[in-house]
């Protein structure tokens, strides 16, 4: 651990400086890349996006980020990375678009972890060929913060679980190092250092977002229909919590793909359509989590109305089932 390190992890949770951070972190980003060059995997989240600015603010055209469309992004949301990133603040983003990649390699899969598993390792292969395809560079960036070290049992904290991000890439992929400059900062001081850097309110309040995306919340195969219609729903929920100024009050709230079909009613005719679920929840360390006690005429509008503009879904449910027993995603 360098002596910058040791500073920095003796100040964890102190009365935190956003202005006086960034000056010292862009320092300290100059000093350990020098002339080199960095790597960065972007997934749209707050931890790597604020890395991805400080890194540009750092070291400008020394950076080049890549980001993997899986294809389970939420609607619009790859869209809206390229416009911030490459368009207002001029980052070298590479997008890759491997939705039909990922879709071709969980065809038939229905086992939960079996999906993590190829959805991993296919993030790991395409950014390895991403990387390959640029030449040499030293330094892999990572937007690691301090729950997530901690959480696996570093600088005298005791383990809770083992970090499991998609993002997380391996340490063996040929990098001289890694480039982590949120590692010792908690999620509301990242979320700080982010507006302070100018990055949109939108991007920097967003909730947590599992790096397999949708396809934790879209049960049995992976299909595109199936994950256009999540997105649809998925969008109308969040969307009315966010006019109904509701958002503040939940964590995490998301729609779910069931894979279950039930018979319905239009205009006299019968249809069998898709289960849609919507869960929102509060937790402040996401070990245990309970339920947003919204109110039900606002729940019950947001089932009809996805029920009646979500083309294939015909039902709604809200799933009341706190953490444990049920986890927050579901798979
Ligand atoms: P669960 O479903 O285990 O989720 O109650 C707890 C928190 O972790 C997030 N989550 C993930 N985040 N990669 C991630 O980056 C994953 O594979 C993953 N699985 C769950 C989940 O959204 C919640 O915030």
């Amino acid at each position: 651990m360098t002596k910058a390190e040791k500073e920095r992890l003796a100040r964890v949770g102190k009365t935190f400086n956003a202005k006086k951070y960034i000056k010292e972190e862009i320092d300290a980003i100059r000093a350990q890349v020098g002339d080199k060059k960095v790597l960065l995997a972007m997934s749209g989240g707050v931890d790597s996006s604020v890395c991805a600015v400080l890194l540009q603010k750092a070291i400008g055209k020394q950076l080049t980020c890549v980001f993997v469309d899986h294809g389970y992004m939420r609607l619009n949301e790859g869209k809206e990375i390229k416009k911030v990133f490459k368009g207002k603040f001029g980052i070298n983003l590479i997008c890759v678009d491997a939705e039909q990649r990922f879709l071709d390699k969980t065809k038939g899969v229905v086992e939960p972890e079996l999906k993590r598993k190829i959805i991993g390792s296919e993030f790991v292969r395409v950014f390895e060929e991403e990387s390959k395809k640029l030449g040499k560079i030293e330094f892999l960036g990572q937007g690691t913060i301090f729950p997530d070290i901690a959480e696996s049992g570093v600088g005298g904290h005791k383990a809770v679980k083992a970090h499991h991000n998609v993002g997380g890439l391996p340490k063996d992929l040929g990098f001289e190092g890694l480039v982590e400059p949120v590692k010792y900062l908690y999620k509301d001081e990242v979320r700080k250092v982010g507006k302070l850097l100018g990055i949109p309110e939108e991007l920097v309040m967003r909730q947590p977002f599992p790096g397999p995306g949708l396809a934790v919340r879209c049960l049995g195969e992976l299909t595109k229909e199936k994950l256009d219609i999540l997105r649809k729903a998925d969008f109308i929920f969040r969307d009315e919590m966010a006019k109904a100024k509701l958002d503040k009050k939940a964590q995490q709230f998301f729609a779910v793909m069931t894979n279950v079909k039930s018979v319905g009613v239009v205009n006299g005719a019968r249809t069998f359509g898709y289960v849609i679920a919507i869960r929102a929840v509060s937790t402040s360390q996401f070990v245990k989590a309970g339920i947003v006690e919204l109110p039900f005429k606002f729940v019950s509008m947001v089932a009809e109305k996805i029920a009646t503009k979500v083309k294939g879904v015909n039902r709604v449910v809200w799933d009341i089932t706190p953490k444990p027993p049920a986890t927050i995603e579901w798979e």
